[in-house]
Protein backbone atom coordinates (compact mmCIF):
# COMPACT_ATOMS: atom_id res chain seq x y z
CA UNK A 1 0.00 0.00 0.00
CA UNK A 2 1.44 3.49 -0.99
CA UNK A 3 0.35 6.45 1.59
CA UNK A 4 -0.26 9.93 0.25
CA UNK A 5 -0.30 13.08 2.71
CA UNK A 6 -2.19 16.15 1.40
CA UNK A 7 -0.99 19.29 2.80
CA UNK A 8 -3.86 22.28 1.70
CA UNK A 9 -7.59 20.92 1.61
CA UNK A 10 -8.73 23.50 -0.26
CA UNK A 11 -10.91 22.72 -3.94
CA UNK A 12 -8.20 21.31 -5.40
CA UNK A 13 -7.37 18.97 -2.34
CA UNK A 14 -11.32 17.58 -1.47
CA UNK A 15 -11.19 16.88 -5.79
CA UNK A 16 -8.12 14.67 -5.50
CA UNK A 17 -9.17 13.22 -1.83
CA UNK A 18 -12.68 12.54 -4.01
CA UNK A 19 -10.78 10.91 -6.84
CA UNK A 20 -8.25 8.75 -4.36
CA UNK A 21 -11.49 7.21 -2.50
CA UNK A 22 -14.90 6.81 -4.44
CA UNK A 23 -12.48 5.85 -7.52
CA UNK A 24 -10.18 3.79 -4.95
CA UNK A 25 -11.58 0.30 -6.56
CA UNK A 26 -10.95 1.43 -10.48
CA UNK A 27 -7.68 2.87 -9.37
CA UNK A 28 -6.58 -0.56 -8.17
CA UNK A 29 -8.32 -2.30 -11.45
CA UNK A 30 -6.21 -0.17 -13.56
CA UNK A 31 -3.31 -0.27 -11.98
CA UNK A 32 -3.04 -3.15 -9.52
CA UNK A 33 -1.89 -0.54 -7.07
CA UNK A 34 -3.73 0.05 -3.61
CA UNK A 35 -2.92 4.00 -2.88
CA UNK A 36 -4.66 5.48 0.57
CA UNK A 37 -4.97 9.13 1.97
CA UNK A 38 -3.40 8.58 5.41
CA UNK A 39 -3.05 12.65 6.79
CA UNK A 40 -4.33 15.67 5.49
CA UNK A 41 -3.35 19.05 6.66
CA UNK A 42 -4.72 22.21 6.71
CA UNK A 43 -5.17 25.80 8.73
CA UNK A 44 -9.28 25.38 8.77
CA UNK A 45 -10.60 21.97 9.70
CA UNK A 46 -14.18 22.79 10.80
CA UNK A 47 -15.13 23.85 7.21
CA UNK A 48 -18.39 21.22 5.72
CA UNK A 49 -16.02 20.30 2.25
CA UNK A 50 -19.40 18.11 1.27
CA UNK A 51 -17.31 14.98 2.24
CA UNK A 52 -17.15 11.89 4.45
CA UNK A 53 -13.72 11.73 6.16
CA UNK A 54 -12.53 9.99 9.07
CA UNK A 55 -11.35 13.03 11.53
CA UNK A 56 -8.50 11.34 13.03
CA UNK A 57 -6.82 11.66 9.90
CA UNK A 58 -6.62 15.52 9.89
CA UNK A 59 -4.40 17.81 10.95
CA UNK A 60 -3.72 21.64 11.51
CA UNK A 61 0.21 20.64 11.11
CA UNK A 62 1.68 20.45 7.46
CA UNK A 63 5.11 18.61 9.78
CA UNK A 64 3.10 15.76 10.42
CA UNK A 65 2.33 14.72 7.01
CA UNK A 66 5.89 15.20 6.02
CA UNK A 67 6.86 13.71 8.87
CA UNK A 68 4.74 10.19 8.96
CA UNK A 69 6.58 7.32 8.34
CA UNK A 70 3.93 5.86 6.59
CA UNK A 71 3.30 9.00 4.25
CA UNK A 72 5.58 7.98 0.76
CA UNK A 73 4.18 10.82 -1.28
CA UNK A 74 3.52 14.51 0.06
CA UNK A 75 1.12 16.14 -1.83
CA UNK A 76 1.58 20.31 -1.95
CA UNK A 77 -2.02 21.84 -2.71
CA UNK A 78 -1.06 25.01 -0.62
CA UNK A 79 -0.06 27.37 -3.56
CA UNK A 80 1.53 30.50 -3.42
CA UNK A 81 5.63 30.42 -1.68
CA UNK A 82 5.54 30.60 1.09
CA UNK A 83 5.21 28.15 3.41
CA UNK A 84 4.74 26.10 0.49
CA UNK A 85 8.90 26.01 -0.76
CA UNK A 86 9.26 25.00 3.16
CA UNK A 87 6.89 21.96 3.03
CA UNK A 88 7.99 20.92 -0.21
CA UNK A 89 12.17 21.04 0.62
CA UNK A 90 11.53 19.39 4.01
CA UNK A 91 9.39 16.63 2.02
CA UNK A 92 12.24 16.44 -0.50
CA UNK A 93 14.54 16.32 2.27
CA UNK A 94 12.74 13.78 4.45
CA UNK A 95 12.92 11.57 1.60
CA UNK A 96 9.00 11.55 0.29
CA UNK A 97 7.68 11.87 -3.32
CA UNK A 98 6.45 15.25 -3.73
CA UNK A 99 3.26 16.26 -5.92
CA UNK A 100 2.50 19.68 -6.53
CA UNK A 101 -0.02 22.05 -8.17
CA UNK A 102 2.04 25.25 -7.32
CA UNK A 103 2.98 27.07 -10.21
CA UNK A 104 3.91 30.33 -8.87
CA UNK A 105 6.30 28.28 -6.70
CA UNK A 106 8.24 26.26 -9.55
CA UNK A 107 8.20 29.56 -11.98
CA UNK A 108 9.70 31.70 -9.02
CA UNK A 109 11.86 28.79 -7.16
CA UNK A 110 11.81 26.30 -9.89
CA UNK A 111 15.63 26.38 -9.68
CA UNK A 112 15.99 25.63 -6.09
CA UNK A 113 13.59 23.15 -6.15
CA UNK A 114 14.52 21.21 -9.13
CA UNK A 115 18.62 21.40 -7.94
CA UNK A 116 17.29 19.52 -4.35
CA UNK A 117 15.71 17.05 -6.61
CA UNK A 118 18.74 16.10 -8.41
CA UNK A 119 20.75 15.98 -5.25
CA UNK A 120 18.31 13.77 -3.38
CA UNK A 121 17.86 11.86 -6.00
CA UNK A 122 13.83 11.84 -5.47
CA UNK A 123 11.49 13.44 -7.41
CA UNK A 124 8.72 15.90 -7.81
CA UNK A 125 5.61 15.59 -10.23
CA UNK A 126 3.58 18.72 -11.36
CA UNK A 127 1.08 18.04 -14.01
CA UNK A 128 -1.39 19.65 -11.90
CA UNK A 129 0.62 22.79 -12.40
CA UNK A 130 -0.25 23.58 -16.05
CA UNK A 131 -3.87 23.63 -17.55
CA UNK A 132 -5.33 21.68 -14.92
CA UNK A 133 -6.95 18.21 -16.41
CA UNK A 134 -5.27 18.08 -19.56
CA UNK A 135 -1.82 16.02 -18.94
CA UNK A 136 0.33 18.19 -21.20
CA UNK A 137 3.18 17.54 -18.70
CA UNK A 138 3.04 14.08 -19.26
CA UNK A 139 2.33 14.36 -22.72
CA UNK A 140 5.36 16.47 -23.44
CA UNK A 141 7.83 14.77 -21.15
CA UNK A 142 7.17 10.76 -22.68
CA UNK A 143 5.07 11.18 -24.91
CA UNK A 144 7.11 13.61 -27.52
CA UNK A 145 9.99 12.62 -26.00
CA UNK A 146 11.48 11.59 -29.57
CA UNK A 147 11.29 14.48 -30.57
CA UNK A 148 13.23 18.35 -30.73
CA UNK A 149 10.26 20.41 -30.01
CA UNK A 150 10.77 24.14 -31.70
CA UNK A 151 7.06 25.56 -30.79
CA UNK A 152 4.52 25.99 -28.08
CA UNK A 153 1.45 28.14 -28.28
CA UNK A 154 -0.84 28.11 -25.56
CA UNK A 155 -3.93 28.89 -24.14
CA UNK A 156 -2.88 28.73 -20.19
CA UNK A 157 -5.42 30.79 -18.23
CA UNK A 158 -9.12 30.10 -18.41
CA UNK A 159 -10.21 33.29 -16.58
CA UNK A 160 -8.44 35.24 -19.49
CA UNK A 161 -9.79 33.44 -21.99
CA UNK A 162 -13.53 33.55 -20.46
CA UNK A 163 -13.57 37.29 -20.54
CA UNK A 164 -12.06 37.33 -23.81
CA UNK A 165 -14.66 35.07 -24.81
CA UNK A 166 -17.32 36.79 -23.52
CA UNK A 167 -16.02 40.48 -25.23
CA UNK A 168 -16.21 38.47 -28.67
CA UNK A 169 -19.31 36.75 -28.56
CA UNK A 170 -21.12 39.86 -27.16
CA UNK A 171 -19.38 42.63 -27.73
CA UNK A 172 -19.52 43.44 -24.03
CA UNK A 173 -16.46 45.74 -22.38
CA UNK A 174 -13.52 43.88 -20.58
CA UNK A 175 -14.79 45.61 -17.92
CA UNK A 176 -18.33 44.36 -17.66
CA UNK A 177 -16.93 40.82 -18.91
CA UNK A 178 -14.22 40.67 -15.62
CA UNK A 179 -17.35 41.56 -12.97
CA UNK A 180 -19.63 38.46 -14.77
CA UNK A 181 -16.26 36.41 -14.51
CA UNK A 182 -16.16 36.57 -10.86
CA UNK A 183 -19.74 36.40 -9.95
CA UNK A 184 -19.22 32.93 -11.56
CA UNK A 185 -16.26 32.75 -9.33
CA UNK A 186 -13.59 31.85 -12.10
CA UNK A 187 -11.74 35.78 -11.60
CA UNK A 188 -10.73 36.30 -7.99
CA UNK A 189 -11.69 39.82 -5.80
CA UNK A 190 -8.26 41.05 -7.01
CA UNK A 191 -7.83 39.38 -10.66
CA UNK A 192 -4.25 40.57 -11.73
CA UNK A 193 -2.78 36.83 -11.74
CA UNK A 194 -4.88 36.19 -13.92
CA UNK A 195 -5.82 39.10 -16.31
CA UNK A 196 -1.99 40.68 -16.36
CA UNK A 197 -0.58 37.70 -18.07
CA UNK A 198 0.90 35.89 -14.54
CA UNK A 199 -0.67 33.05 -14.05
CA UNK A 200 -0.25 31.97 -17.90
CA UNK A 201 3.55 33.54 -17.86
CA UNK A 202 4.23 30.60 -14.60
CA UNK A 203 2.89 27.84 -16.50
CA UNK A 204 4.67 28.67 -19.91
CA UNK A 205 7.96 28.94 -17.52
CA UNK A 206 7.38 25.35 -16.51
CA UNK A 207 6.29 24.25 -20.31
CA UNK A 208 9.58 26.01 -21.65
CA UNK A 209 11.56 24.45 -18.61
CA UNK A 210 10.24 20.97 -19.90
CA UNK A 211 10.40 20.87 -23.70
CA UNK A 212 13.42 23.00 -24.44
CA UNK A 213 15.01 22.02 -20.98
CA UNK A 214 15.82 25.84 -20.66
CA UNK A 215 16.55 27.40 -17.84
CA UNK A 216 13.93 30.14 -16.93
CA UNK A 217 12.56 33.13 -15.46
CA UNK A 218 10.04 35.14 -14.88
CA UNK A 219 11.96 38.53 -16.13
CA UNK A 220 12.83 36.80 -19.10
CA UNK A 221 8.94 35.87 -20.25
CA UNK A 222 7.90 39.24 -21.84
CA UNK A 223 4.57 39.40 -20.07
CA UNK A 224 1.30 41.46 -20.84
CA UNK A 225 -2.77 41.33 -20.07
CA UNK A 226 -5.53 41.72 -21.56
CA UNK A 227 -6.69 44.96 -19.35
CA UNK A 228 -6.53 46.89 -22.53
CA UNK A 229 -8.52 45.04 -24.78
CA UNK A 230 -11.38 46.95 -26.10
CA UNK A 231 -14.34 45.53 -28.15
CA UNK A 232 -13.21 47.67 -31.35
CA UNK A 233 -10.33 45.62 -31.78
CA UNK A 234 -12.08 42.41 -31.07
CA UNK A 235 -14.46 43.93 -33.97
CA UNK A 236 -11.69 44.71 -36.40
CA UNK A 237 -9.77 41.39 -35.80
CA UNK A 238 -12.98 39.34 -36.78
CA UNK A 239 -13.17 41.83 -40.15
CA UNK A 240 -9.49 40.81 -40.62
CA UNK A 241 -10.44 36.90 -40.00
CA UNK A 242 -8.36 37.02 -36.58
CA UNK A 243 -9.59 36.17 -32.96
CA UNK A 244 -7.61 37.71 -30.22
CA UNK A 245 -6.34 35.72 -27.44
CA UNK A 246 -4.28 35.73 -24.66
CA UNK A 247 -1.34 33.29 -25.94
CA UNK A 248 1.97 31.96 -24.32
CA UNK A 249 4.24 31.82 -27.12
CA UNK A 250 7.63 29.65 -26.92
CA UNK A 251 9.93 29.28 -30.25
CA UNK A 252 13.08 27.96 -30.90
CA UNK A 253 15.18 29.20 -33.23
CA UNK A 254 19.07 28.79 -33.38
CA UNK A 255 19.10 27.33 -30.09
CA UNK A 256 17.76 30.40 -28.29
CA UNK A 257 13.84 30.59 -26.88
CA UNK A 258 11.11 33.40 -27.48
CA UNK A 259 9.10 33.68 -24.78
CA UNK A 260 6.59 35.43 -24.18
CA UNK A 261 2.46 36.05 -22.62
CA UNK A 262 -0.01 38.70 -24.15
CA UNK A 263 -3.10 38.97 -26.15
CA UNK A 264 -2.10 38.57 -29.51
CA UNK A 265 -4.18 38.09 -32.93
CA UNK A 266 -4.55 34.54 -34.42
CA UNK A 267 -6.29 33.06 -37.28
CA UNK A 268 -9.73 32.26 -37.05
CA UNK A 269 -8.36 29.04 -39.19
CA UNK A 270 -6.20 27.91 -37.03
CA UNK A 271 -7.39 25.59 -34.23
CA UNK A 272 -6.54 27.38 -31.38
CA UNK A 273 -8.73 30.83 -31.82
CA UNK A 274 -11.58 27.94 -31.11
CA UNK A 275 -10.65 27.45 -27.49
CA UNK A 276 -13.53 29.40 -25.78
CA UNK A 277 -14.73 30.15 -22.38
CA UNK A 278 -12.45 28.95 -19.45
CA UNK A 279 -11.18 25.68 -21.70
CA UNK A 280 -7.56 26.02 -21.71
CA UNK A 281 -5.34 24.58 -25.20
CA UNK A 282 -1.76 23.54 -26.17
CA UNK A 283 -0.40 23.50 -29.20
CA UNK A 284 3.04 21.51 -29.85
CA UNK A 285 5.12 20.84 -32.38
CA UNK A 286 7.75 18.44 -32.25
CA UNK A 287 10.06 18.09 -35.41
CA UNK A 288 9.12 13.90 -35.83
CA UNK A 289 5.52 14.23 -34.60
CA UNK A 290 4.42 17.63 -36.07
CA UNK A 291 1.80 19.34 -34.47
CA UNK A 292 -0.37 18.41 -31.59
CA UNK A 293 -2.93 19.93 -29.94
CA UNK A 294 -3.97 19.32 -26.29
CA UNK A 295 -7.49 20.52 -25.13
CA UNK A 296 -9.54 20.80 -22.09
CA UNK A 297 -10.21 22.13 -18.71
CA UNK A 298 -7.25 23.89 -16.87
CA UNK A 299 -8.79 24.38 -13.53
CA UNK A 300 -11.55 23.10 -11.13
CA UNK A 301 -11.66 20.48 -8.19
CA UNK A 302 -11.80 17.62 -10.50
CA UNK A 303 -10.23 18.42 -13.35
CA UNK A 304 -7.18 19.49 -11.33
CA UNK A 305 -7.54 16.71 -8.81
CA UNK A 306 -7.23 14.24 -11.97
CA UNK A 307 -4.34 15.59 -12.67
CA UNK A 308 -2.62 15.48 -9.23
CA UNK A 309 -3.98 11.79 -8.54
CA UNK A 310 -1.88 10.81 -12.55
CA UNK A 311 1.19 11.95 -10.87
CA UNK A 312 0.55 10.26 -8.10
CA UNK A 313 -0.46 6.89 -9.37
CA UNK A 314 2.89 7.56 -11.64
CA UNK A 315 4.73 7.90 -8.34
CA UNK A 316 3.09 4.81 -6.57
CA UNK A 317 4.37 2.22 -9.85
CA UNK A 318 7.79 3.54 -9.17
CA UNK A 319 8.07 3.62 -5.68
CA UNK A 320 6.67 0.04 -6.03
CA UNK A 321 9.18 -0.55 -8.58
CA UNK A 322 11.93 0.72 -6.19
CA UNK A 323 12.41 3.18 -9.73
CA UNK A 324 13.84 5.84 -7.28
CA UNK A 325 16.25 8.27 -9.36
CA UNK A 326 15.00 11.88 -10.53
CA UNK A 327 13.36 12.22 -13.94
CA UNK A 328 14.34 15.68 -14.84
CA UNK A 329 17.83 15.53 -16.25
CA UNK A 330 18.54 18.47 -18.15
CA UNK A 331 16.37 21.03 -15.88
CA UNK A 332 18.95 22.61 -14.30
CA UNK A 333 21.63 23.43 -17.00
CA UNK A 334 19.77 23.47 -20.05
CA UNK A 335 20.75 23.04 -23.15
CA UNK A 336 18.79 25.74 -24.87
CA UNK A 337 18.68 29.67 -23.81
CA UNK A 338 16.56 32.24 -23.74
CA UNK A 339 16.28 34.92 -26.39
CA UNK A 340 17.40 38.49 -24.93
CA UNK A 341 16.44 41.46 -26.33
CA UNK A 342 14.40 41.85 -29.54
CA UNK A 343 12.41 39.57 -30.35
CA UNK A 344 11.66 38.10 -34.07
CA UNK A 345 9.61 40.03 -36.04
CA UNK A 346 6.10 39.47 -36.66
CA UNK A 347 3.07 40.94 -38.70
CA UNK A 348 0.90 43.76 -36.42
CA UNK A 349 -2.25 45.04 -35.86
CA UNK A 350 -2.54 48.83 -35.68
CA UNK A 351 -5.29 51.08 -34.31
CA UNK A 352 -5.29 54.94 -34.37
CA UNK A 353 -7.63 57.38 -34.07
CA UNK A 354 -7.70 60.94 -35.82
CA UNK A 355 -9.10 63.45 -36.76
CA UNK A 356 -10.83 63.08 -40.58
CA UNK A 357 -8.79 65.38 -42.76
CA UNK A 358 -6.97 64.89 -45.92
CA UNK A 359 -2.75 64.49 -45.69
CA UNK A 360 -3.01 62.03 -42.60
CA UNK A 361 -2.25 58.87 -44.21
CA UNK A 362 0.90 60.00 -45.71
CA UNK A 363 2.10 61.32 -42.39
CA UNK A 364 1.67 57.97 -40.65
CA UNK A 365 2.95 55.82 -43.55
CA UNK A 366 6.07 57.98 -44.24
CA UNK A 367 7.38 57.27 -40.42
CA UNK A 368 6.18 53.78 -40.40
CA UNK A 369 8.64 53.67 -43.45
CA UNK A 370 11.26 55.89 -42.06
CA UNK A 371 10.96 52.64 -39.45
CA UNK A 372 11.32 49.93 -41.90
CA UNK A 373 7.34 48.89 -41.38
CA UNK A 374 5.42 48.00 -44.65
CA UNK A 375 2.14 48.08 -44.60
CA UNK A 376 -0.16 45.36 -45.77
CA UNK A 377 -3.84 46.75 -45.28
CA UNK A 378 -5.29 49.91 -44.27
CA UNK A 379 -9.07 49.97 -43.73
CA UNK A 380 -10.29 53.68 -42.24
CA UNK A 381 -14.26 53.70 -41.66
CA UNK A 382 -16.66 56.60 -41.14
CA UNK A 383 -17.16 55.67 -37.51
CA UNK A 384 -17.11 59.11 -36.31
CA UNK A 385 -16.71 59.68 -32.56
CA UNK A 386 -16.67 63.51 -31.65
CA UNK A 387 -15.39 64.07 -35.62
CA UNK A 388 -12.54 61.35 -35.44
CA UNK A 389 -12.18 58.08 -37.01
CA UNK A 390 -10.14 55.28 -36.27
CA UNK A 391 -7.54 53.75 -38.97
CA UNK A 392 -6.87 50.11 -39.02
CA UNK A 393 -3.60 48.67 -40.50
CA UNK A 394 -2.03 45.54 -40.90
CA UNK A 395 2.08 45.70 -41.26
CA UNK A 396 4.36 43.22 -42.62
CA UNK A 397 6.49 41.44 -40.33
CA UNK A 398 8.26 44.25 -38.32
CA UNK A 399 10.34 44.44 -35.60
CA UNK A 400 8.06 45.56 -32.21
CA UNK A 401 10.64 47.75 -31.37
CA UNK A 402 10.68 49.76 -34.34
CA UNK A 403 6.75 49.98 -34.04
CA UNK A 404 7.03 51.13 -30.77
CA UNK A 405 9.28 54.39 -31.70
CA UNK A 406 6.94 54.83 -34.73
CA UNK A 407 4.27 54.79 -32.79
CA UNK A 408 5.46 57.49 -30.12
CA UNK A 409 5.66 60.19 -33.39
CA UNK A 410 2.81 58.68 -35.00
CA UNK A 411 0.92 59.86 -31.62
CA UNK A 412 2.30 63.15 -31.39
CA UNK A 413 0.98 64.78 -34.71
CA UNK A 414 -1.24 67.04 -34.01
CA UNK A 415 -4.30 65.42 -35.54
CA UNK A 416 -3.54 61.95 -33.21
CA UNK A 417 -6.36 61.77 -30.58
CA UNK A 418 -4.94 59.40 -27.70
CA UNK A 419 -2.64 56.49 -27.80
CA UNK A 420 -2.39 54.20 -31.00
CA UNK A 421 -3.07 50.45 -30.36
CA UNK A 422 -0.90 47.92 -31.28
CA UNK A 423 -1.36 43.81 -31.09
CA UNK A 424 1.14 41.16 -32.39
CA UNK A 425 -0.43 38.95 -34.71
CA UNK A 426 0.67 35.38 -34.20
CA UNK A 427 0.27 32.98 -37.07
CA UNK A 428 0.45 29.86 -34.96
CA UNK A 429 2.84 28.02 -37.48
CA UNK A 430 0.00 25.98 -38.93
N1 LIG B 1 -6.72 30.92 -12.34
C1 LIG B 1 -6.29 29.97 -13.33
C2 LIG B 1 -7.07 30.17 -14.62
C3 LIG B 1 -6.48 28.54 -12.91
O1 LIG B 1 -7.95 31.03 -14.69
O2 LIG B 1 -6.78 29.46 -15.57
C4 LIG B 1 -5.39 28.09 -12.01
O3 LIG B 1 -4.15 28.22 -12.59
Amino acid sequence: MIGVGIIGFGTVGVGTYKILSQNSSLLTEKTGLEVKVIKIADIDLDRDRGIDIDRNILTKNAYEVIEDKDVDIVVELVGGITPAFDYITSAIKNKKWVVTANKALLAERGDEIFGLIEKENCEIGFEASVCGGIPVIRAIRDGLVGNKINYILGILNGTSNYILTKMTEEGVSFTDALKDAQILGYAEQDPTLDIEGIDAAHKLSILIRLAFHCPVTMADIITGGISKIEPIDIEFAKEFGYRIKLLGLAKEQDGLIEARVEPAMIPTTHPMSNVNGVYNAVYVIGDRAGPNLYYGKGAGADPTGSAVVSDIMDMAYRIRAKDLKARIPGFKNGVAMIRKGEATPVPFYMRITTEDRTGVLSKISGILSNYDISISTVIQKGRKEKGHVPIIMLTHEAVEKNLKMAKVEIDRLPFIKGESVHIRIEEGNL
